[in-house]
């Protein structure tokens, strides 16, 4: 598995701080639909949560990852949590976030995909332990593919949204960054009456350190892997969206004319100036700490993943290093060249006909030799006739170039 090395370093990256507001609960939430780098949507999986800071290693509460790969679940307080995510065939997801007291927080989640299944933790003899009326604890046995197990070995209840912490049976290993044994696992005991407990409504899952987990399994031994879908919309090979770097910041990049882009970190303090795009080469000039600095960047698809990578340089104080952003969302897309001609153009215009309206009908006008003032049918004309109008029509030249671009493949398809 080799982007495993990065899982601490760079995994926990991918997060953007984004709040959905929702005024009509008084309950705090987080939620989430779970992506894959490689154009999924996850449809088995479960989420635990640890209070406080990322890998303090206090599970409080956890959940199921649906079958349309959302996540919901109720937290007791807001404030900083420690999110995880699992799903059986990619890396896992950790992320600091911080929930805001009754309210949902969304967050988007990107799991990269896990290239083999061989260094996978693996889980076996999960089993229930009474401990009296109302109490119980759970077992289970953890092995290794390569010996470097985490401190996440989880029981999730699913059905009370509550997640819980196993230690090995000889004890808790106290530096968590050790590798930790494999064998038997044991959580606390667990408020709760054995007999009645649904454990089909359960969930195990154990992580190694480099982020690998396998396959996760309910109270019943079970695993509970459903395929993941194609995701309807999935993470575009192009500049503008949402990126998170290896510096742990976010950026939302957008079009700002032809290969050139705006953009701004989200929260921090670096100005973004220009980026040109010149094929896969990516020029990026930006302020710093009042030090004007240039990145040269390349941009990078796979099916695994959206990257631009390269490296930074401060020319006055010659600091330098490697800059890497992944992807995280597509960026909106402005509205389509169908709206934007109902909005601006069907007052004057037929699309369904060549009938003459206010100015003339445009249907199968790019299918025609000659606009109908006798010019050559060119996009360049129609771009230009929309942008300075003319003949009795007015001007559009407050529309972007990517909505007149939008507009003329719109006026293509007639
Ligand atoms: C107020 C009425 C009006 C509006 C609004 C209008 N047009 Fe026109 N349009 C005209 C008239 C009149 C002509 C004929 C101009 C000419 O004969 O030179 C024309 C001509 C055109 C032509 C043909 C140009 C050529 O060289 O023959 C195209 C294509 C066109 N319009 C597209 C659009 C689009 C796209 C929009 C919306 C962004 C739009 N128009 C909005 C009135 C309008």
């Amino acid at each position: 598995m080799k982007r495993g090395i990065y899982c601490l370093l760079y995994l926990a990256l991918l997060i953007p701080l984004f709040f959905s507001v929702s005024w009509a609960q008084a309950e705090t939430f987080v939620s989430g639909t779970v992506i894959t780098a490689d154009g999924m949507v996850v449809a088995s999986g479960v989420v635990a949560l640890e209070r406080g800071e990322l890998h303090n290693n206090e599970f409080e509460t956890g959940g199921v990852i649906g079958s349309d790969g959302k996540f919901k679940i109720l937290l007791p307080s807001g404030g900083p949590w420690g999110l995880h995510v699992y799903s059986e065939g990619y890396l896992y997801f950790p992320l600091q976030i911080t929930v805001k007291e009754n309210q949902d927080k969304d967050v988007p989640v990107v799991l990269p995909v896990d290239s083999s299944d061989k260094d996978d933790p693996r889980l076996s003899d999960i089993r229930f332990e009474k401990r009296g009326a109302d109490r119980f604890r759970v077992r289970m046995t953890v092995r290794d593919g390569n010996d470097n197990l985490g401190p996440q070995m989880l029981a999730i209840d699913g059905a009370n949204l509550k997640s819980y912490r196993l230690v090995p049976v000889g004890g808790d290993v106290a530096d968590k960054k050790a590798d930790f044994p494999e064998g038997e696992y044991v959580s606390a005991d667990i408020r709760g009456n054995l007999d009645a407990l649904d454990r089909g409504q359960w969930f195990f899952v154990a992580a190694d350190h480099q982020c690998s987990n396998g396959v996760i399994y309910n109270g019943l031994n079970q695993s509970v892997f459903s395929s993941p879908r194609p995701n309807p919309e999935p993470l575009r090979c192009e500049i503008p969206g949402i990126w998170k770097s290896n510096f742990d910041k976010t950026y939302r990049f957008i079009t700002a004319g032809p290969d050139r882009f705006a953009g701004k970190q989200l929260e921090g303090d670096l100005t973004v100036k220009e980026i040109y795009r010149k094929g896969d080469l990516i020029k990026f000039s930006f302020v710093f700490e009042n030090e004007e600095g240039q990145a040269d960047l390349s941009l990078i698809c796979s099916d695994q993943m959206i990257e631009m990578k390269g490296s930074f340089l401060f020319p006055e104080s010659g600091r330098k290093g490697a800059w890497l952003f992944t992807k995280l969302q597509n960026e909106m897309r402005g509205p389509s060249g169908e709206t934007l001609f109902k909005n601006n153009c069907a007052v004057c215009h037929f699309t369904d006909s060549n009938a003459r309206k206010v100015g003339p009908g445009l249907q199968e006008l790019f299918k025609s030799e000659r606009l109908p003032s006798g010019k050559p049918v060119s996009e360049a004309e129609v771009s230009r006739q929309i942008k300075e109008g003319g003949g009795g029509m007015p001007p559009f030249g407050h529309l972007k170039d990517d909505e007149i671009r939008a507009l003329v493949e719109y006026l293509k398809s007639l």
